[in-house]
């Protein structure tokens, strides 16, 4: 018993609660930076939440710079872009606000202003051709959904423009040194993003859960993560403006990111496939895909699946593990349909023509290497006909 020693923490500092980004300039002042950037893309400059954001900065005094041209996959061209603009005037700070996209790109880029060159030269993939120098400059990560929970991740996903191949750079430096959780932002999050986000944070909890890696303070929290999801995500779909439904929905996606530093699993391979091959939204592949493969993994998880079926408020006092677990399953299902998401892939825009190259791609990510029991590329196979 306890002959591997297991390494964890939990550093990321985070304010929470409406408001919360007004202490930003404080934050920012005790750092002893005069000039941050704040990155975020282009879709979010429309929307009440990023004008929300900019006057409750502007109210405490602060005065910054903005980059706003990242893409939903952020690019490595972007990042060099933003590089070469917080030289330009002369930024000491960044703040990434918005969804992953925006925060990943923050990180990436506090890389690059210290480390220079091409963001590609960090791809963790391969031997990384540079490795990453410190200190970075003063990382702030403000998000506006509630899915990603990368303001507590150390991990950007990037896409080349060159040939749209995704790398991730990952570095214990590229932790935010502030996540700033603000409900008041995400209210006007729509419904199918809320729904869809929410399940992504419900499926990093879940994955985590089960994947095989010993550690006892993710599984604590991922198990919390799941209770807020399944108490919060319907009511902050159908009630949008509930501030209570909202921060927790925010704490649960957090929850999800501080938990998957244990790793993924299947799901997220056929998830990661389905965006590659049908351009699907992240979090909505999860939903789909989450009950199949807790049916393929069903002997193996049977106990932390039946804790689950507790959660979801399931009498399990005189089943099995086993039928405590088939419950779960039911009930994640069920929690898909109830917060609006369709439940098959079928009824998601995938043709059946696509299922053999959904199965290849997701075979070739990493994620399912941390799945409970192992998969082939047959068994992926099989759960992508069972989700179809
Ligand atoms: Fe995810």
């Amino acid at each position: 018993m306890f002959n591997d020693i297991a390494e964890f923490g939990f550093p990321t500092s985070t304010l929470f609660g409406s408001g919360a980004l007004k202490r930003v300039a404080q934050f920012l002042s005790e750092r002893k930076s005069v000039m941050p950037l704040i990155v975020t893309d282009a879709g979010l400059i429309s929307t009440a939440a990023f004008k929300q954001a900019l006057d409750g900065f502007t109210e405490t005094g602060m005065v910054f710079h903005i980059f706003s041209h990242i893409s939903p996959n952020p690019m490595d061209t972007e990042i060099e872009a933003a590089a070469a603009y917080f030289e330009e005037k002369q930024c000491d700070s960044i703040i990434g606000l918005g969804g992953g996209s925006a925060m990943d790109a923050a990180k990436a880029l506090a890389v690059l202003v210290v480390n220079q060159g091409k963001i590609a030269n960090f791809d963790a993939s391969n031997k990384p051709k540079k490795m990453i120098q410190g200190p970075l400059p003063v990382l702030i990560c403000i998000p506006t959904t509630s899915g990603t929970g990368s303001e507590v991740g150390r991990c950007a996903v990037i896409s080349s423009a060159k040939d749209s191949r995704k790398f991730m750079v990952c570095h214990p430096l590229m932790m935010p040194d502030l996540a700033v959780l603000d409900p008041d932002l995400t209210v006007g999050l729509p419904g199918f993003l809320t729904a869809a986000t929410g399940m992504d944070a419900f499926s990093h909890c879940l994955e985590s859960l089960v994947s095989p890696v010993f550690h006892p303070m993710c599984d604590a929290i991922a198990l919390h993560g799941i209770e807020l999801v399944v108490k919060y995500l319907e009511t902050a779909c159908n009630h949008p403006k509930n501030i209570e439904a909202r921060g927790y929905m925010q704490l649960a996606s957090m929850m999800g990111a501080v938990a998957f530093q244990k790793d993924l699993g299947a799901t997220h391979s056929i998830a990661h496939a389905l965006s590659a091959v049908c351009g699907m939204h992240h979090g909505l592949a999860n939903a789909i895909c989450m009950p199949p493969v807790m049916k393929y993994n069903l002997e193996t998880s049977q106990k932390k699946y039946a804790k689950m079926a507790t959660i979801f408020g399931v009498d399990t006092g005189e089943m099995t593990d086993i039928e405590a677990s088939e419950k779960a399953v039911g009930c994640v299902a069920d929690l898909v349909k109830r917060v609006g998401l369709p439940e098959k892939l079928s009824r998601a825009g995938v043709d059946e023509s696509q299922l053999d190259a959904l199965a290849e791609t997701a075979f070739l990510d990493p994620c399912h290497q941390t799945n409970p029991l192992p998969c082939t590329k047959a068994d992926l196979l099989a759960i992508i006909k069972q989700a179809y």
